[in-house]
């Protein structure tokens, strides 16, 4: 048996582990053209899992006519919207059949805790499928009594086409859920490229979506690496549309590459969050909403809570208590079902984690807790809480992308609401207070996609998400996301 298949639990997740893995393209596994496959690893240990076919320019065209025959004359096409419903029914409940395997082997490919990746991952897959799948029978249009006479106007939701899909590593299957669902809903066809560092789950999500009924060529999946297969999908002249969730730094790369034939563009990118505590707040719950807001998921959060801001007379209280919340958390392979914290995703991040702890401590910053690596195997990083830092630091104005929050006092609530919105991005926030006027005040003057008041983190598939500024383009999830998978058509009628 080799290594991979033995640290599986699961028959379905042994078989998986066995064997390279191949790219789906028009219902069929194949290897890459190139024949090249690329490494998965485990970050709890650094050594490789898996190989996996490596997908590259070729392979996406290969895929992209397959997903345009699908759209154009395919099946796909003559689907209606409540077998489109039904089978994405179908698949939440393969979804959740499979839990146990999923969670797994997304816990051996990212690193996160398997009992956080079926809490989270896994289940909000399955709620995604399924609200989408609701969605299906319900998207329509306007009728309009127009002014010029004789006439009569009405609008046609329509699907735009062949859309890619680029997703990252931190939520790989959850991503995944995100941007399928919309575009199945509406009628869309698919070529997903998921993250080199995590193309499993993706993968085993195209067997179940061949189990669920989805027609061959209407999901296409090609692994591979974002500069050959991510750039060559962005650029492709019978893509339609691109949906994107990773860097801001990327983002910008895919909105040049798409503008070649103007290809709908939505982006999901990074973030800097502000989360604020008041002293009229229930200290306790902020605290531990604080902790969670950075160490879930190892920090690994677009819309984590990474700058803390807490008003001047509880700052003192809140970091005991944060720090206290930051060492007694278990660091551990995230297949241990004790996990709390489980490794970075790659040797990578981990580098990338510590540069900016490093050069931030050179800056003056203090790490009350953590602010190094664990040492020894695997890609783990102490939860880490940085004090004495300055609003132009760089560690408190980039995204760091791990289990490291800067903290700072506030007093005047205007100079905070300014230094919360002194930033880049604006995807997500965070307010803590017993003062409802203050809060909603407050919501109102963040520019941010996301608030949540007296909690952290909190999803759900009818909660729109998604940045206001560099954090991104349009909103996944909710009603809205129906508008980044669909045309409108108008059409009028002399009568
Ligand atoms: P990335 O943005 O490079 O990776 C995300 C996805 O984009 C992957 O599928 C990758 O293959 C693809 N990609 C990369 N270059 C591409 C290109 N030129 N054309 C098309 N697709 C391309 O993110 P990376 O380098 O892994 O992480 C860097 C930083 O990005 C992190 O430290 C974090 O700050 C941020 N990030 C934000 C995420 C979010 O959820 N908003 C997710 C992942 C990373
Ligand atoms: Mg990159």
């Amino acid at each position: 048996m080799a290594v991979a298949e033995g640290l599986a639990k699961t028959r379905r997740g042994k078989e998986f582990l066995s064997a390279t893995r191949k790219m789906l393209i028009n219902g069929e596994w194949v290897d890459a053209a190139s024949g090249k496959t690329f490494p998965v690893y485990n970050p709890a240990t650094g050594e490789e899992l898996i190989q996996v076919a490596e997908g590259d320019k070729e392979d996406i065209d290969r895929a992209v006519a397959a997903a345009r025959r699908a759209f154009d004359e395919g099946p796909w096409a003559k689907t209606p919207p409540n077998v489109r419903g039904k089978i994405l029914w179908k698949l939440s409940q393969l979804v959740e059949e499979n839990a146990d395997t999923l969670a797994e082997i997304e816990s051996l490919d990212n690193g996160k805790p398997c009992t956080m990746a079926r809490a989270v991952d896994i289940a909000g897959t399955i709620e995604m499928f399924q609200y989408m799948a609701g969605w299906a029978t319900k998207v329509d249009g306007r009728t309009m009594e127009l002014s010029t006479p004789g006439t009569f106007g009405f609008t046609l939701r329509e699907p735009i086409g062949v859309v890619g899909q680029i997703i990252p590593w931190n939520f790989p299957l959850m991503m995944a859920a995100w941007k399928l669902g919309p575009a199945l809903a509406t009628g869309n066809t698919v070529v997903l490229k998921p993250a080199e560092q995590t193309p499993l789950t993706a993968l085993l999500l195209g067997e179940l979506l061949q189990e669920a009924g989805v027609p061959d060529g209407v999901v296409n999946i090609v692994p591979g690496y974002g500069e050959t297969a991510g750039a060559a999908l962005s650029a492709h002249p019978h893509v339609d549309k691109i949906a994107f969730t990773g860097s801001t730094e990327v983002g910008r790369l895919i909105m040049q590459a798409a503008s070649g034939t103007l290809k709908k563009v939505s982006l999901e990118l990074g973030g800097k969050a502000p989360n604020i505590v008041f002293a009229d707040a229930d200290i306790e719950a902020a605290t531990a909403g604080a902790a969670m807001g950075i160490f879930f998921n190892q920090g690994q959060v677009c819309c984590a809570g990474s700058r803390l801001y807490v008003e001047r007379k509880e700052f003192d209280n809140v970091m005991a208590g944060l720090a206290d919340a930051g060492k007694n958390m278990n660091i551990a392979p995230g297949m241990d079902p004790a996990c709390e914290l489980g490794p970075l995703v790659s040797d990578v991040q981990l580098e990338r984690v510590t540069g900016f702890v490093e050069r931030g401590k050179e800056a003056g910053a203090e790490a009350l807790i953590g602010g190094e690596p664990v040492g020894g195997k695997g890609y783990f990083y102490k939860p880490t809480v940085l004090t004495n830092v300055d609003e132009n630091m760089e560690v408190v104005r980039e995204e760091i992308f791990g289990p490291v929050v800067v903290a700072q006092p506030f007093d005047d609530i205007d100079d905070l609401a300014r230094q919360a919105n002194d930033t880049p991005y604006g995807l997500s926030a965070g307010i803590w207070t017993s003062d409802l006027s203050k809060a909603h005040t407050l919501a109102r003057k963040l520019k941010a996609g996301t608030v949540w008041i007296n909690c952290y983190n909190v999803f759900d598939p009818h909660l729109p998400f998604g940045g206001y500024k560099e954090s991104g383009i349009g909103r996944e999830m909710g009603p809205e996301v129906l508008d980044l998978y669909t045309e409108v058509k108008s059409v009028c009628v002399m009568l």
